[in-house]
């Protein structure tokens, strides 16, 4: 392709996949399928790398990352970004009211307040220059933010170029860069399984994230931005807050929709407890009128704070004029028209009774309190992991110290500070120990690392973890096998090594204590049943560092056979998409040792079969279904069709006895009374999706 052609087509694709991204991500509304988005993604690549200096600033391709900078470039915000002055109840919040009553001379009766959740996450300012992303600062100390661009730029959530006709000469955006609780848990899962120290909370992992210096490390990281308030605006003037929250839906942003006037609390609440809405755009916002309204408001959303897909910590109401908000002004560093209506923590008070010392997979020697059971958020908390020594020695943590403990984006347990007052007069400083406390041989702290490793290969802490893994649900799935299976198993000798699985026989297993004819049986026919497997499940079962399951299916789709993975050069492994050298490094590093490549062949000699990948699809849920589309839905023809197809599904258009399922949405016609006739089954949209989630 001519230059020429190549800058009009990279526009034209640059356009296509923006649109694209924002309605699968922001909208959650897919109009194609992926493999069609991938390939317009890699001509997109394509003609970049052939023309580099074609390529748009806003260009989808932007969105991986890879720059790796040395520091932040430091900016100053053209006006600063305050802080919130807090509210704590009821009383408080009407207070609020009567001081701005009272501060604005011949103001309405009831003062309309814009109210929505309060975020806990990063700040953030983004700033668009014609339309175009330029700049993305922190908040830093309110006057002055680092520039994290890079990383900013790679979060599908963030609008490249803002979509408009004719964007404002200059834009501001403000809001909260975010981790959703779902992809916190999964992103601590996968440091796990990827032997990584996992981030304390929600927050901590976004904040962290922006901190990276390599935005590549950034994209893989589910960041989302949420927009809620304007900075400095050019070449556009707004009335009131709702004129704004409109403008940034239409912008491209995510944001909480606004609930309408007649704020249905009831109809919202069963919406997110049933996983219904949009977690992007969840209908969370309200305006208010006067104070009766705003203290509703602040117990609805503290009763749905459990509910909720991302942590927040209360509300902000905010005087919804501009005019208004002009001319109430600022206190010291907040202003005075808006106040956060905070949430007390949940947190609870309970003892330390021991700080044990758990060895994992990796040999990581991770300090883990022991606690006197006690409830937060309506769960039972018994242990809480400290980390490492650093976090020990910044909280000062010791046995026997009274804590205050929280649980961290829902879930994880932390222990937040030491009760001082109550600390036993004769505690001691806890230090990790330096040998491993299961092999008792000397452990080591690497350097870049927090954590403490025990390197013995043969220590039985890290052999055991290492079978667990093997025989885990998304690794070689042993159904029947759980972790105190395999402890019995291997502390009896009969399992010392992934292959040994696949030579125990019935009658070991009977001799074990409590083994009953039947459930040895069972566990045979598991063991049995896990041998057929695929490529990117048995590449993650071997337990190589830093592979979690994301890196093995990459592999598993780049290589399509183990033969080829096996043999392959530190090189080769870096040039894929989510390898970068320390994970080439790894898989080189396990691979060249001989005992490993033995017991690979093992596997493989024992009667493992390794599936190899097929076209690349979203999942085969609909395997052998053919589906007839009929009525009008959210989607296009075209965009289900593919979602179907995606599935492993087939669709017709004609209804009959072989139709599996009628899929029917809005004024649905003669296709449903054929159905109906035939004894075909029918399927609204919300049956349909059911389906795809779950089967
Ligand atoms: S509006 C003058 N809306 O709260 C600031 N702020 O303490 C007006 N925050 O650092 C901001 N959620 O990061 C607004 N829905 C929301 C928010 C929100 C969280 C944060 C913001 C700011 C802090 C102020």
């Amino acid at each position: 392709m001519d230059k020429a052609s190549a800058k009009k087509r990279l526009l034209e694709l640059t356009r296509l996949l923006q649109h694209h991204n924002y309605l699968y991500h922001t909208l959650d509304r897919p109009e194609i399928s992926d493999r069609e988005f991938d390939k317009f993604f890699a001509e997109l690549q394509e003609l970049e790398q052939k023309y580099p200096d074609l390529a748009h600033p806003d260009s989808p391709s932007q969105k991986v990352g890879g720059s790796v900078l040395d520091a932040f470039e430091k900016v100053s915000h053209r006006t600063p970004m305050l802080s919130l002055q807090n509210t704590y109840n009821e009383q408080d919040i009407r207070d609020f009211e009567d001081k701005i009553q009272r501060a604005l001379q011949g103001a309405p009766q009831k003062i309309e307040f814009y109210c929505s959740p309060k975020f806990d996450g990063v700040a953030m300012e983004l700033i668009y220059e014609n339309g175009v992303l330029t700049k993305a600062l922190t908040r830093g100390d309110g006057y002055v933010g680092e520039n994290v661009f890079n990383n900013i730029k790679t979060l599908k959530s963030v609008p490249l170029r803002l979509q408009a006709e004719s964007p404002p000469v200059y834009f501001e955006a403000r809001g909260e860069v975010l981790m959703l609780k779902e992809n916190f848990r999964k992103l601590n899962e996968q440091q796990d399984a990827e032997g990584e120290a996992p981030f304390a909370n929600p927050r901590n992992a976004a904040a962290g994230t922006l901190r990276q210096l390599d935005s590549s490390i950034v994209a893989q990281r589910p960041l989302e931005f949420f927009c809620y308030s304007p900075g400095v605006i050019e070449g556009l003037a707004l009335k009131d807050n709702s004129a704004f929250e409109e403008l940034i839906k239409e912008f491209g942003f995510c944001t909480t929709v606004t609930l309408g006037d007649d704020g249905d609390y009831k109809k919202v609440f069963n919406l997110l407890k049933e996983n219904k809405t949009n977690p992007l755009r969840p209908p969370l916002s309200q305006i208010c009128s006067g104070s009766d309204e705003v203290v509703a408001y602040y117990n609805f959303i503290h009763s749905l704070r459990h509910l909720l897909p991302f942590e927040i910590d209360g509300i902000v109401v905010k005087v919804n004029s501009f005019r208004l908000q002009e001319e109430l002004g600022f206190v010291a560093r907040s202003p005075r028209w808006a106040f956060a209506g905070k949430f007390e923590p949940e947190q609870a008070t309970t003892v330390i009774e021991d700080i044990v010392i758990q060895v994992g997979r990796t040999g990581a020697l991770t300090p883990v309190a022991v606690m006197a059971p006690v409830t937060v958020g309506g769960v039972t908390i018994t242990n809480a992991t400290l980390h490492n020594q650093d976090e020990i020695d910044r909280k000062d943590v010791r046995i026997g110290d009274t804590v205050i403990v929280h649980r961290a984006g829902d879930v994880i347990p932390e222990v937040v500070q030491v009760v001082l007052d109550k600390r036993p007069s004769r505690s001691k400083k806890f230090v990790i120990p330096l040998t491993c406390p299961v092999c008792d041989k000397e452990s080591v702290l690497i350097e870049g690392e927090a954590v403490r490793r025990c390197v013995n290969p043969f220590c039985p802490a890290i052999m055991k973890e290492g079978l667990k893994h093997f025989a885990s649900r998304n690794a070689m799935n042993i159904e029947k096998l759980g972790d105190r299976l395999i402890d019995i198993f291997f502390e009896n000798g009969l399992v010392k090594t992934f292959s040994d699985f696949y030579r125990l026989k019935k009658e070991q297993i009977l001799e074990l204590d409590r083994q009953g004819d039947k459930s040895a049986d069972n566990i045979i026919k598991s063991i049995q049943k896990s041998k057929k497997t695929t490529l990117a499940k048995f590449i993650y079962s071997l337990g190589i560092r830093h592979v979690g399951e994301q890196t093995a299916k990459s592999l598993a789709n780049h290589f399509r056979s183990l033969e080829s993975f096996l043999s392959a050069s530190e090189e080769e492994l870096t040039a894929i998409r989510d390898v970068g050298p320390r994970v080439a490094y790894a898989i080189r590093q396990t691979l060249e040792n001989k005992n490993f490549g033995k017991e690979i062949k093992h596997l493989i000699d024992l009667g493992v079969d390794v599936q190899l990948p097929a076209q690349k699809s979203r999942g085969a849920q609909l395997a052998n279904l053919t589906f007839v589309i009929t009525g009008s839905f959210a989607q296009s023809r075209d965009a289900i069709k593919a979602l179907i197809e995606d599935h492993g599904g087939a669709t017709s258009s004609s209804v009959s006895k072989k139709t599996n399922y009628l899929l029917a949405g809005e004024d649905a016609g003669s296709k449903l009374t054929k159905a109906q006739e035939l004894g075909v089954p029918v399927l609204d949209w919300a049956d349909f999706e059911k389906m795809l989630l779950n089967k």
